[in-house]
């Protein structure tokens, strides 16, 4: 029978800066009925955490502290509890951690206890560290392309801080599916990234008129603009959408987008305006299959590429966090452990 063992983990007894995660030794339990204990090999780093962090993830709940932050792992299972048949020690696999109530995220941590129903495999040719750069942010990507707006040919799309995390995916995702893509960006560095992924238009939309910009590209505007920025781009995206346009607002890197009028959607037509919350789209476990093999699916043919651009150690979380709240990024960050 497995026992409690002690591991490393980054927790919070407080919310605030990057100050607040302690990397501290934490008792972990053995695996309990329908669970598994994971070691971790990759952990992703996603916007999630700072907002975890700050404590301004849950609008409706609060975490309860000490609270091991994280929302994204792969690993190798160590040992399973009762009840488990269809996972067994040594397999490889990866999880996006649940969300959306006041439950542990726990994934940043040298090992973990977690219920197998939430455990997705890595398939062979995958790496640990890859699937950890790819689970959250392709399978929100996959919510907003495949789900919330159906990318075809003919569409035009903008992506807002193209070169990122979740970003990254649905620049080449859209591609992918026949969209002409515009990206906007925060810096040289990251205009070349986004036109490596694909995209057919890169605006630096720190240092010009980007509204202007999508217009003279679309006149008439884009059928749809992806948002994970929020506050700095949300009501100016309005103006370069078509009449009868989508605004998929996903996150709000920049701060919470300003209350929003409905009438001016009827200016020009019948804007619609969204906000998604990927965990919700993956309750049934049909759907994270579905996903999850369409996203591994493409990353074998080489369509979707997880572009892992930084590694920190797992005790130097609070840099990584410092460095992705402060732009230095791009594409997906793990931690290791
Ligand atoms: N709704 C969901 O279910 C869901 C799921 C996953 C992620 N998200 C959200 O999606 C967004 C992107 O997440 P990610 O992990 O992929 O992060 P990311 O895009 O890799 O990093 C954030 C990027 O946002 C841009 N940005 C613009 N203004 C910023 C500001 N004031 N401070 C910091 N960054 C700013 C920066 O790019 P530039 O330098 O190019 O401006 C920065 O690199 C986040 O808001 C996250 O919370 C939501």
């Amino acid at each position: 029978m497995p026992q409690s063992i002690r591991a490393h983990a980054i927790r919070i007894h407080e919310n605030g800066g990057p100050e607040v995660l302690r990397f501290e030794e934490v008792e972990v339990p053995p695996p309990g009925p329908g669970e598994v204990r994971l070691r971790h090999t990759a952990i992703g780093l996603n916007y999630a955490d700072v907002n975890l962090r700050r404590g301004t993830f849950y609008l409706h709940t609060k975490l309860a502290l000490p609270a091991i932050i994280g929302n994204e792992g792969a690993g190798v299972i160590e040992s399973v509890g009762p009840g488990v048949a269809a996972l067994k020690p040594g397999d490889r696999v990866v999880y996006v951690a649940p969300s959306g109530m006041a439950a542990q995220p726990g994934a940043y941590s040298e090992m973990r206890v977690i219920e197998a129903e939430r455990l997705v495999r890595i398939p062979d040719g995958v790496s640990d560290e890859q699937a950890a750069a790819a689970l959250l942010k392709g399978l929100t990507a996959w919510c907003i392309v495949r789900r919330v707006f159906p990318v075809k040919p003919g569409h035009s799309v903008l992506v807002h801080a193209a070169a990122g995390g979740v970003s990254s995916f649905l620049v080449q995702w859209a591609k992918h599916l026949g969209a002409m893509v515009i990206g906007t960006v925060g810096s040289a560095e990251k205009e070349r990234t986004a036109r490596a992924l694909g995209c057919d238009h890169v605006i630096r939309y720190r240092d010009v008129d980007w509204v202007a910009a999508v217009n003279a590209i679309v006149p008439g505007g884009v059928s749809a603009v992806f948002d994970g920025v929020g506050k700095d781009v949300f009501l100016a995206s309005l103006d370069c959408l078509s009449g009868f346009g989508t605004l998929v607002n996903f996150g709000n890197a920049s701060g919470a987008p300003p209350p929003l009028d409905i009438r001016p959607l009827a200016h020009r037509g019948a804007q619609m305006v969204t906000r998604i919350g990927m965990g919700f789209f993956f309750y049934e476990r049909a759907t994270l299959d579905e996903a999850t093999a369409e996203l591994f699916g493409l990353i074998a043919q080489g369509v979707l590429t997880p572009n892992v651009t930084q590694r920190y150690a797992l005790r130097d979380a609070a840099q990584a966090h410092r460095d992705l709240e402060e732009r230095r990024t791009t594409g997906s960050v793990v931690l290791v452990p």
